[in-house]
This record gives C-alpha cells, structure tokens and sequence, in this order.
C-alpha cells in the first residue's frame, strides 16, 4: 500500500476498513465511530468504507457505550444506542486499511502490536486545525462538558478522515 493509503486501491470491490481505538471503547472511539460513519453516509460512501471501533483495555468488554457519551451524541442528534465494547486483537491488522489512535497511549500501545506497514495514526492528525500531535484527551473520570469536547474534536477530524477514505476508493472527495 502507499503511504497515504491512497492510489494502489482504486477501482478495487473491496471496502476501506477503519478502526477507531480508544482505552476502554465506551467513551471515545464508539463516539468517533458514530460520527464518521454518519460523515460518511452523507458523502455516500457509506457501502465502501467501513468503520468499526474498540479498546486497547478489555474491562467494559460487551458493555453499552457510557451513558454520558451517549447522552451526548443523542443532543446532538447521533444515535449511539446499538455499541457493544469490544477489546483491539492483533489480529485485526490484516483486517484494517487504517487504525486510529484517540491518544498517544493508545497510539503506542497499537504501534507496539502492530506489523510493518501496518497505517496506525492519531484521529486528530486529520483536523486541519490541530497539531499534528494532538489527542482526544479521556473524559472518563470527568464532567459531561469533557465530552462536549470529544464530540467536537471527533467532529473535527472526521471530514478530514472521509476525504482520505474517499481518494482510498477512488472517489472523488464530495463536499456538503
Ligand atoms: P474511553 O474512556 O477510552 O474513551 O472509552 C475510558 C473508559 C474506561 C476507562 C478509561 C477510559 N477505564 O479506566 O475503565
């Protein structure tokens, strides 16, 4: 694959795969989830990239998303409603055309399972107004305004990650 996972796939039956990872995949990831799969719905390209979700942590294994980040995505008009936590397995790497990151933790942690040209990033590396470096910080042990935040940050970055899915495909990146 090239190196901006672009190019080498157009014209190909096969979706583009995203995971979006997180700590224990009850607050963040299944948040970004729901948003990019909703991005990309509305660009129609909701049958060719597929998006999925899961922890680096296996405690909440099997348990819906947190009620605030539920909450939160319901006010602003997603629904989060059908998520089950499930824990990242290596193996998922051969499954996956891009993994990303919700902080550099949990960047290391996959870098460290992850084989060579295996494409793991920070979600926040497609903001075009964030550092490139910067994380969607865990709002678990804090107030329902940290995931306001998170909402906003996936926000952000989602686009940015369905202009990359879409040049994966071979689409033309489609603005609304
Ligand atoms: P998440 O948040 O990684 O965004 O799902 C967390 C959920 C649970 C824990 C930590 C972070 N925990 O320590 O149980």
């Amino acid at each position: 694959m090239s190196v901006d996972g672009a190019g080498d796939r157009a014209g190909t039956a096969r979706p583009y795969r995203i995971c979006l990872v997180c700590l224990g995949n009850i607050c963040r990831s299944p948040m970004a989830e729901v948003v990019l799969r909703d991005v990309l719905e509305r660009r129609g390209l909701g049958d060719v990239v597929v998006v999925d979700s899961a922890g680096t942590g296996g405690w909440h294994v099997g348990e819906p998303m947190d009620e605030r980040a539920a909450e939160t995505l319901a006010a602003a008009g997603y629904d989060g409603s059908r998520h089950r936590a499930r824990r990242f397995e290596p193996a998922w790497f051969a499954e996956r055309d891009l993994v990303l990151a919700m902080d550099r933790d949990n960047l290391r942690t996959l870098r460290r399972l992850a084989p060579e040209g295996a494409d793991v990033r920070l979600l926040r590396s497609f903001d075009p107004d964030a550092p490139e470096d910067a994380e969607v910080p865990d709002p678990y042990y804090g107030g329902r305004e940290g995931f306001v935040r998170v909402l906003e940050m996936i926000e952000a970055a989602a686009e940015g990650v369905a202009e990359h899915a879409a040049r994966a495909v071979g689409r033309a990146p489609e603005r609304r």
